[in-house]
């Protein structure tokens, strides 16, 4: 089963909670929150607050994706704002276990993302406590760009490492993705499909959501 996390990224910031009814109306999974800080990625968007607004307005699940420096700082703002996924950079946090403990300790679910150029070794010691792992198939920071082929290889090898070891990891992939390589990210093995300008920009996004959601 395909999740669909649209991304409120690509969506007009004026008027998130029109966003909002639209995606559920539209039979989104998750919203995707992307959180940036101006420091791990060269853009700045929303914090705690967003979020916990954002629950007010909505049941669906909130995957949180923490484009933040030493995310660690923020976990807990994240957990109490309302988040459902808490998903934090390898590349932004000196001690990931902990920060991953921080989570958990939070009774939220917890994922790891990492950037198109991380190797999934680094994912050795802690997969098994992990709900998510996301894998970014563009440089993060804005939406919109191209999605870059490679990140085929990485999910189809994530998957294979996460059934070589009986687990029941959720496979998330963000950047680029759309109705012309849906089909090959879902064969990758990739089962929750973040979309931003794919779902936004689209004259029907019911449609784009739908179609996602099938994998064609
Ligand atoms: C990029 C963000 C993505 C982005 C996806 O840094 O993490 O979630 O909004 O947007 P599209 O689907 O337009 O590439
Ligand atoms: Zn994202």
């Amino acid at each position: 089963m395909i999740k669909v996390a649209p991304s409120v990224l690509s969506a007009d910031f004026t008027r998130f909670y029109d966003a909002i009814k639209m995606l559920e109306a539209a039979g989104a999974d998750y919203i995707h929150c992307d959180v940036m800080d101006g420091m791990f990625v060269p853009n700045i968007t929303f914090g705690p607050y967003m979020i916990r607004d954002m629950r007010k307005a909505t049941k669906l699940t909130l995957d949180v994706h923490l484009m933040v420096q030493a995310p660690e700082r923020y976990v807990e703002a994240f957990a109490e704002a309302g988040a459902d996924i808490i998903v934090v950079h390898e590349e932004a946090t000196t001690h990931l276990d902990r920060t991953l403990q921080m989570i958990r300790a939070a009774g939220k679910k917890c994922g790891v993302a990492l950037n198109p150029h991380t190797p999934l070794s680094v994912l050795e010691y802690v997969l098994d406590g992990l709900d998510q792992v996301l894998l970014m198939s563009v440089n993060p920071g804005f939406g919109g760009q191209s999605f870059l082929p490679y990140s085929l290889d990485k999910a189809r090898a994530l998957k294979a490492m996460i059934d070589a070891r009986g687990l029941d990891i959720d496979i998330e992939m963000d950047g680029g993705i759309g109705l012309h390589n849906v089909a090959e990210v879902a064969a990758a093995g990739v089962n929750v499909l973040v979309a931003g300008n794919a779902v936004f920009c689209a004259p029907d996004p019911a449609e784009v959501i739908r179609r996602l959601k099938l994998g064609k």
